[in-house]
């Protein structure tokens, strides 16, 4: 068996429903037991579900990207993790990222790499999509394709910015949130069953 924690913030519900994704992906992989927290409810390091992280054996970390970053309120999230930084309580976690935005790049690496360097500050185990590039030939059809804008380091998806989180990210983008859930699942609980 392996916790996985889903870590988010969505300011208008497009993050949200990637993370939804994220979490039906993970929780196909059979021993996962996957829990969606919002960081909202993580921004000061007194307050929160901050035991059910340091018992979780991974933690997914999910922001939009605003203004080339991840958004303040993962920011929050992010600083308020100073205490278990301190205790080194979640070293050899397994951590992984995504982030959602509305242009098809949008500067969302600034937000993975922002992502992988906090889980590296606090010694965590970083899985990336273990995808290949999606949409990077002329066979391809840029609508109908998996990790479409072709991130490595995290998942990435799109949201046009004048449809709601109902209509957009599109189906392709969802499918891809789930096969990275799904990746980060397995590899967890390779990682869990290695320690036993
Ligand atoms: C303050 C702000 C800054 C934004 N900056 C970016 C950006 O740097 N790159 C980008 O591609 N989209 C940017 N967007 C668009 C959002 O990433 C996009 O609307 C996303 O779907 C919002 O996710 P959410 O619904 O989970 O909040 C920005 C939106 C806002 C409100």
């Amino acid at each position: 068996m392996a916790k996985i924690a889903i870590v988010y913030h969505s300011g208008y519900g497009h993050t949200a429903k990637v993370a939804e994704h994220v979490r039906i992906g993970a929780a196909r992989a059979e021993g996962a037991e996957v829990t969606l927290y919002k960081a909202d409810d993580l921004t000061s390091p007194d307050a929160g579900p901050w035991d059910e992280l340091a018992a979780a054996d991974a933690i997914i970390f999910g922001a939009p990207t605003y203004m080339g970053s991840a958004s303040a309120v993962f920011k929050q999230f992010q600083d308020a993790t100073s205490k278990p930084w301190f205790s080194h309580a979640w070293k050899d976690k397994i951590a992984a990222g995504f982030t959602n935005s509305g242009n098809l790049y949008g500067d969302k690496s600034t937000t993975l790499l922002q992502m992988a360097t906090l889980a590296a500050q606090h010694g965590m185990i970083w899985v990336g999509t273990g995808m290949m590039p999606g949409y990077n030939a002329s066979t391809k059809d840029i609508n109908a394709v998996h990790n479409r804008a072709s991130f490595t380091i995290g998942l990435g998806t799109q949201s046009l910015t004048d449809k709601p989180a109902e209509e957009t990210p599109d189906r392709f983008d969802l499918e891809t949130a789930e096969m990275f859930g799904g990746r980060v699942a397995e590899a967890t609980l390779r990682w869990v069953r290695g320690k036993a």
